[in-house]
């Protein structure tokens, strides 16, 4: 077995799991740190991570974000030499004990086989000079009350429940790799982690923001369990250091003397938020199997220099400020607050809601197995069966494993709603219907009660069921309520923003859509989509903007914001997923124009298609209500998905290539 020593310096670093709690704190830190290195983050953006996580990175130039599954072979590879890598830090797991009660293969996919995957890159590539393993206190098992010895690093690994068995499972295939193929391995064992960015299923977080409520603070069994922890910020650290000067093959502890039970946790977070401990601490149910103890030797890392800074009191005070602070960081997290939350969002494959940043794909070996809809813990209830939108996210859901089923009821009828509801059980509902009128919005004009019924009365009585049931509605919207104005000039490039107001009502259709909007910015529960002439790829769909224009006599020709849903649908159900809310343009970001569009249809489609343009006045003479041209504002969607596609490129990649007949 090869060990080396002294000082190592890393060029280019995969960091697994980075929008994660622990690994961003210490992406952050080198990406602060050490401007030399390349960053290639890797995360697949389960429920539990969040990109804001990593927005010190964000625009340093040493920093790169990939959005993928450690799982994917085909990624993997890809990255180690695409970005030439030399060192992996591998932090990505699931890693909450209470879920893996639930869902342990999960755990097992995750923890054991994508570690797996890396390890076997590592070995096909050879490129690899430094693979940091991160694992757990939680693999030695439970350390005797009475003694005052912690665990050393060669002390037997004797884990109790199926996280922790997955974590040593996957360590004993690291220890392999190193043993028969001189994969130069360290592997890392830490003791809880606690500050900023952690997600709030874990203790302290989720007491934090229990008493930030004023609400009870639940205790598994007597409370009497001792755990030891260290601030986010020193454990960063001490990874700083293993990089930097840790030996290969060897394990380090990352560990603190100081114990706490969590009962005491309990007892400081009510004394920094001024509460009766007595009043609002309650014990429930204990979980499966709980380690009363996890005590470790802590000397082998301090010997390379690194020791723990932050006072507990100074730490929990930090981190209370930080919760304090940015009380809606992770979006409605009331269900991972429960004592002991039942359905964690884990496991939905991201195949099909793959949404890929910085042009990457994220490949997937299809034995792996994606989560069921139940895995999944999602289970949606979409409204419009026979629309085009209703239709396209049935069949995302089913090719994602994610349960749904359509609502029966009429939107306008309450009762109807709350029938479905009971039923389905949903997670989260989708607005998919409306009257946009066949063929086209004219039909409105002459049909405005109808029109109203859906489009106002329904919308807004599903809303409010929801926010009664505490449901959070996904509503597909229209951008069609902006017209050009001085403001925004067509051309200019500045576009309307989700907070402008609607200034176009020419259409009754648009007219319904507006007022409807601004009635719903007072629900709190509602992500209103501002979807803008959707176009996907399928070029039979009459509905498609492209099918629409291209068999038109005429067409007029200006630059406008739209929709590719084959590339932003699965986005609106990754934004369910991270529970945003509010409005937000759905439009991919720039402007294309009729003629652009046409222009690509000829060069992928019918090289001797022809097309004649006309003017707005003349337009006007061949339609009833006039029709709105705007360009809409895409930066609030590209800052959460940074990896959007400009409208043209959505459309080439999306629509022209796999349709290409020239
Ligand atoms: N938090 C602690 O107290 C603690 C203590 C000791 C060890 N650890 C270990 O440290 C590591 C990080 O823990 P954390 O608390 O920051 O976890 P976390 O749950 O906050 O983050 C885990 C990250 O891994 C990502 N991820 C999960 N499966 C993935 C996959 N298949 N492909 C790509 N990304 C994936 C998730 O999206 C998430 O961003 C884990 O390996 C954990 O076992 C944590």
């Amino acid at each position: 077995m090869s060990t080396q020593s002294g000082a190592y310096t890393p060029k280019n670093i995969l960091l697994t799991g980075a929008a994660g709690f622990i690994a961003s704190h210490v992406t952050n830190r080198l990406i602060k740190n050490y401007p030399n290195y390349k960053i290639v983050a890797l995360d697949k953006l389960d429920y539990c991570s969040s990109l804001k996580n990593l927005l010190p990175s964000h625009s340093s130039p040493n920093f790169k974000f990939v959005k993928g599954d450690i799982a994917s072979a085909d990624l993997v590879n890809y990255l180690l030499i695409a970005e030439d890598i030399d060192t992996i830090m591998h932090f990505a797991a699931q890693t909450h004990v209470d879920n893996s009660f639930g869902n342990s293969f999960e755990f097992t996919n995750n923890n054991i086989y994508g570690t797996h995957v890396l390890l076997e890159a590592c070995k096909v590539t050879r490129r690899i000079k430094r693979f940091i393993h991160v694992s757990t206190d939680e693999v030695y098992g439970e350390t005797d009350i009475e003694t005052d010895i912690g665990n050393p690093e060669a002390s037997q690994l004797l884990p109790t429940n199926p996280y922790s068995a997955t974590k040593a499972g996957a360590e004993m295939l690291v220890m392999a790799y190193h043993r028969s193929y001189g994969l130069p391995t360290i592997t890392t064992r830490g003791n809880n982690v606690y500050g900023p960015n952690q997600f709030p299923e874990k203790l302290i977080p989720k007491f934090i923001l229990l008493a930030m409520k004023g609400e009870q603070l639940p205790i598994h069994g007597d409370g009497s369990n001792v755990r030891s922890y260290l601030y986010c910020e020193d454990v960063a650290e001490a990874f700083d250091v293993v990089l930097h000067k840790g030996v290969t093959g060897h394990v380090y502890n990352i560990g603190t003397q100081k114990e706490r039970s969590v009962l005491d946790v309990a007892e400081d977070v009510c004394k920094i938020f001024g509460l009766d401990a007595k009043e609002k601490i309650k014990f429930v149910h204990d979980r499966p199997f709980n380690d009363k103890r996890y005590f470790l030797d802590d000397q082998k890392l301090k010997k390379l220099g690194w020791d723990e800074r932050t006072p507990w009191e100074e730490g929990l005070k930090m981190t209370m400020e930080w919760y304090t602070k940015n009380p809606h960081w992770w979006g409605d997290v009331s269900g991972a607050l429960h004592p002991h939350p039942s359905t964690p969002v884990i496991g939905i494959s991201h195949d099909n809601l793959c949404f890929l940043q910085c042009g990457y794909e994220t490949g997937r070996n299809d034995d792996t197995g994606g989560g069921s809809g139940g895995a999944s813990g999602l289970k949606f209830l979409i409204y419009g069966r026979t629309g085009w939108i209703g239709g396209l996210l049935g069949g995302l859901c089913k090719d994602g494993g994610i349960e749904f089923e359509y609502g029966r009821g009429r939107l306008q009828d309450r009762s109807s709603i709350l029938e479905d509801i009971r039923r389905v059980k949903p997670t989260h509902v989708f607005n998919a219907a409306g009257v946009t009128g066949r063929p086209n919005v004219d039909w409105c004009e002459s049909h405005k009660v109808e029109t109203i019924g859906t489009n106002v009365v329904g919308t807004l009585t599903l809303a409010d069921v929801c926010k009664e049931q505490g449901l959070l509605l996904m509503n597909f919207a229209t951008g069609c309520i902006f017209e050009y104005d001085g403001e925004h000039l067509e051309g200019s490039g500045i576009g309307f923003k989700e907070e402008d107001k609607p200034n176009f009502t020419g259409s009754f259709y648009s007219k319904t859509k507006a007022m409807v909007e601004e009635l719903l910015r007072d629900y709190e529960n509602v992500c209103t989509l501002r979807v803008r002439m959707p176009i996907s790829s399928d070029l039979s769909n009459p509905r498609n903007f492209i099918t629409k224009i291209s068999r038109y006599n005429k067409v007029v020709n200006i630059p406008n914001s739209m929709t590719v849903l084959d590339e932003l649908l699965p986005v609106s159900i990754e934004m369910a997923k991270r529970n945003c809310r509010g409005i937000w343009n759905f439009t991919n970001p720039g402007v294309v124009s009729h003629n652009d569009i046409l222009e690509m249809y000829r060069d992928y489609i019918d090289p001797e298609f022809k097309w004649v343009n006309f003017d707005l006045e003349e337009q006007a003479k061949v339609i009833v209500a006039p029709r709105s041209n705007n360009e809409l504002d895409a930066s609030k969607l590209q800052n959460e998905f940074p990896g959007l596609l400009s409208i043209k490129d959505s459309i080439i990649k999306y629509v022209f290539e796999p349709n290409k007949k020239t």
